[in-house]
């Protein structure tokens, strides 16, 4: 385990159990149809690229990069998009994917441009729902995990840049944010 870490939330093993789950209701709800998943750039890269190898359907993909934690970890309320989607959304349906939802601020500023564009349909899914962080309302469609009220990283999540490439989701030692 990586050093800095003080603790497992979930496993390698809990993330595939969880990526199976939820890829195979996809499946089932997205029956017959060509959804436009969305990779909510960088947290969500490995929880995308792994939900969709359990979905068994047609499918089209593309990325867009927002941020407003700035690699801290308090949102700073202000987001910022940095790569826009290369896919027309008009009349699309859109399965947004996010690795976490915490203020809901970056879902609500996501879910507010799809529907300017014209967007057919918008569902969520999110590997990690942390309900007690809520600032504005937003709500996934389909959670992998409801999290407690501590700062993760792994699996995609980033303390200042690093820890993205964990295959697990941890909570870091007090000491590596003291350290600073
Ligand atoms: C994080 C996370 C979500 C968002 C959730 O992204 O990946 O996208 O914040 O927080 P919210 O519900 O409070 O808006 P971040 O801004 O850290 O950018 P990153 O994905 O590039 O790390
Ligand atoms: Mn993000
Ligand atoms: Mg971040």
């Amino acid at each position: 385990m990586n050093n800095d870490i003080e603790k497992v939330l979930y496993s390698e093993e809990d993330i595939a159990a969880a990526c199976k789950r939820l890829g195979t209701q996809l499946t089932e709800d997205y029956k017959g149809k060509t959804p436009l998943i969305i990779c909510v750039l960088k947290g969500a890269i490995l929880f995308m690229t792994d939900v969709i190898r359990d979905m068994d359907i047609y499918a089209e993909i593309d990325f867009i990069d927002v941020s407003s934690y700035n690699g801290g970890t308090a949102s700073s309320g202000t987001i910022r998009l940095l790569k826009d989607l290369d896919t027309d959304v008009a009349g699309r349906d859109i399965l947004l994917v996010e690795d976490i939802i915490d203020t809901g601020r970056t879902l609500k500023y996501l879910e507010d441009l799809l529907k300017d564009r014209q967007a057919n349909s918008i569902k969520v899914c999110t590997l990690m729902d942390k309900p007690s962080g809520r600032v504005v309302e937003a709500k996934a469609d389909y959670v992998g995990f409801n999290v407690p009220s501590e700062f993760v990283v792994g699996y995609g999540l980033d303390y200042e840049e690093k820890y993205r490439n964990l295959p697990y989701v941890g909570v870091l030692k007090p000491s590596v944010y003291s350290d600073k």
